[in-house]
């Protein structure tokens, strides 16, 4: 399968590197609208993101390799393709149970790990080390960190970030574009548009809803 990578930060480049694990995925195209002037390294082209309706084809498919959510939101909205355009990338290091359902669009990082029962929506990140234990239910634009913990039967809104190290105990929920902090333990449910930190975690400030 032919990649469009859209994003060329720092998160885009651990999804190239994934891609490089990937022995059936080549990399056509990195699109960044900080990229002015296009130019072509290794048979990759390097543009701006204007040229995705030209270079999107048949047999090619597309991964918004940015970290930020409501970016990558944005991204999604902005180029309006059917979720069937998204590639779900899973590293081969990383377990994902088969009664487990990833999204379009949907990448899993190096040795995370994902258990029975688990749902995870379009445009989710699972990052490095993350584990998603059973029966968890991740919505869209989800970014789960490097070593973050969900325990069984836990719930994330669209667009919710979980900070890196993260522990979520059994059953909570938390709100759509909520953010846990690094570290957090989280014993409660959070509400939505909240940032919570600590151990156990305790609400701070709240977070501007996106449009
Ligand atoms: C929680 C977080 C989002 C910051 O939220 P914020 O509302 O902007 O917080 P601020 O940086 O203004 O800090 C506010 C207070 O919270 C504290 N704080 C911030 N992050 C914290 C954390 N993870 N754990 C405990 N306390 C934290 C700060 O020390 C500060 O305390 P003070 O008021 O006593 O000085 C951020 O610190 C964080 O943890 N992000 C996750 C990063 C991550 O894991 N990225 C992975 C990328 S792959």
């Amino acid at each position: 399968m032919k990649l469009i990578i859209v994003g060329n930060g720092g998160h885009s480049q651990v999804v190239q590197d994934l891609i490089l694990e990937l022995n059936d995925h080549t990399i056509i195209a990195v699109l960044d609208d900080q990229i002015l002037e296009g130019y072509k390294l290794n048979n990759i082209l390097y543009e701006s993101t204007l040229k995705l309706p030209v270079l999107y084809q048949d047999e090619v498919q597309v991964v918004i390799a940015v970290g930020d959510n409501s970016t990558r939101k944005k991204l999604a909205e902005k180029f309006n393709l059917p979720p069937e355009a998204y590639a779900t990338l899973v590293h081969p290091s990383a377990f994902v149970s088969k009664q487990a359902v990833l999204g379009h669009g949907t990448v899993v990082m190096a040795n995370a790990v994902i258990n029975a029962g688990s749902l995870a929506g379009n445009h989710v990140i699972i990052n490095s080390g993350a584990i998603v234990e059973h029966e968890c239910k991740l919505e869209h634009y989800v970014h789960l960190s490097p070593n973050a913990t969900l325990t069984g039967n836990v719930s994330l809104k669209e667009g919710v970030h979980i900070g890196a190290g993260a522990t979520l105990i059994p059953k909570v929920t938390v709100g759509e574009w909520s953010v846990a902090g690094a570290g957090a333990v989280v014993t409660k449910s959070i509400p939505s548009f909240q940032t919570a930190v600590g151990c156990p975690a305790r609400l701070t400030r709240k977070i501007e809803r996106i449009s």
